[in-house]
């Protein structure tokens, strides 16, 4: 068996694995439904393992800028990892994963974002990250204030979109061609079967925020869920109340900790359960990660962390007295983890949100 980067001319039998895996039950295509993620382009952000000439599993990644709490991080949206049912426990994923690591680790990557909480990713050093409040928003919610509701124009909105976006401190850098290729996914049209939504609200005619929804009011199973958003709140709550085909399965709100606006907004609420985020993550490069924050601590503390590598996956963490030795695994928790034992309170002031959405790792 072979284990290799992926080339531009692989990814017809990638596409075809991730059929085969993840759409065997249902239809339509991986990579219709992911067409950045699946595009030729990015085939060098796959990892493959092949036997006499098939590919038998696969590894995927998006590789770009997060902006952490004021810092740019690259990361790797880490997903479709799949093994055709024949060769399943043999090691293959975990090794495709070990490759993945390394070649992302030399291209400048600091921090796998992992779609899954499986047991392959936690031993591979993965950690649950992040913290999230769970609401769910009654129809009858009234939202302080009054605004207009529209369609996102994925052309004409997009310029509006970007702005109110980039008022969250913790963010992914998008393009605007790929901002207008995420709104364009995401129609505000009939809803059948858990299609995206999104929308503006307005105020005196200017655009005071934005939202997408993950709506399945056709599935019935799962309620819809708020997706992203940014600008003002109670504009985000007016339109999700507003919304014209309210799902019978009910509306969830994720606020984050970071997210102070929006908790006061929700403050006649009860969260109905907390948890980390619905994925996983690992720090493949921990010195890199200290370099990068580095800007940011300078405005924010006199007394910095330092992160010092002591072997491959193995770290060596200073501030003034206190020093902590730790691997790969629990640095992730250290850095990202909210109200974990790994995580000593003293460095609740320095380490940033590890992702603008709970939901959602942007592979499109
Ligand atoms: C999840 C999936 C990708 C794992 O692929 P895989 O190549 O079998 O992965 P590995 O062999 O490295 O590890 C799988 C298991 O086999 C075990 N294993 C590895 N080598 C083994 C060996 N030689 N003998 C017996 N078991 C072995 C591992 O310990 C692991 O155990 P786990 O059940 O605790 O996780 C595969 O099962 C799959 O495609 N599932 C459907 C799609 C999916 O769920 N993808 C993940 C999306 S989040």
């Amino acid at each position: 068996m072979e284990f290799r980067v992926a080339g531009f001319r692989d990814m017809g039998q990638v596409s075809d694995v991730a059929d085969r895996v993840f759409r065997s039950a249902r239809p339509g295509h991986m990579a219709d439904e992911f067409p950045h993620l699946y595009d030729g382009q990015n085939a060098r952000h796959w990892w493959i393992a092949e036997e006499a000439g098939h590919i038998v599993s696969i590894v995927g990644a998006m590789v770009w800028t997060a902006v952490l709490g004021g810092a740019p991080v690259v990361v790797a949206s880490v997903g479709s990892v799949a093994t055709d049912a024949d060769f399943r426990r043999h090691g293959i994923s975990t090794r495709l994963l070990l490759l993945a690591e390394s070649c992302l680790r030399d291209e400048g990557v600091r921090l796998l974002l992992i779609s899954g909480d499986g047991p392959l990713y936690l031993r591979f050093g993965a950690r649950p990250v992040g913290w999230v409040e769970w609401y769910a928003l009654p129809k009858t919610f009234v939202a302080g204030g009054s605004f207009e509701i529209k369609a996102i124009d994925p052309v004409v909105d997009a310029v509006e979109v970007a702005r109110l976006y980039r008022s969250r401190g913790t963010r992914f850098l998008r393009p605007l061609p790929l901002l207008q290729g995420l709104l364009r996914a995401q129609s505000f049209t009939a809803v059948s079967q858990g299609v995206k939504v999104a929308f503006c609200a307005y105020e005196r005619g200017r655009a005071v925020s934005y939202a997408s929804v993950n709506h399945r009011p056709g599935l019935g199973r799962r309620p819809s869920q708020l997706a992203e958003w940014a600008g003002d709140p109670n504009g985000v709550l007016y339109g999700l109340t507003h919304l014209s085909d309210w799902p019978e399965s009910g509306m969830t709100v994720p606020v984050l900790p970071e997210d102070q606006g929006l908790r006061g907004a929700l403050s006649s609420l009860e969260p109905a359960r907390q948890t980390p985020f619905p994925w996983l993550a690992k720090v493949v490069d921990g010195v890199g990660l200290g370099r990068d924050l580095e800007a940011v601590w300078a405005e924010s503390t006199g007394d910095p962390p330092q992160i010092k590598a002591q072997s491959v996956d193995r770290y060596r963490v200073t501030r003034g007295v206190d020093a902590w030795e730790l691997d790969a695994a629990a640095l992730t928790q250290m850095v990202f983890g909210y109200d974990v034992p790994e995580r000593p309170a003293s460095m609740n002031d320095v380490w940033p949100s590890p992702a603008p959405w709970p939901a959602g790792l942007h592979f499109i």
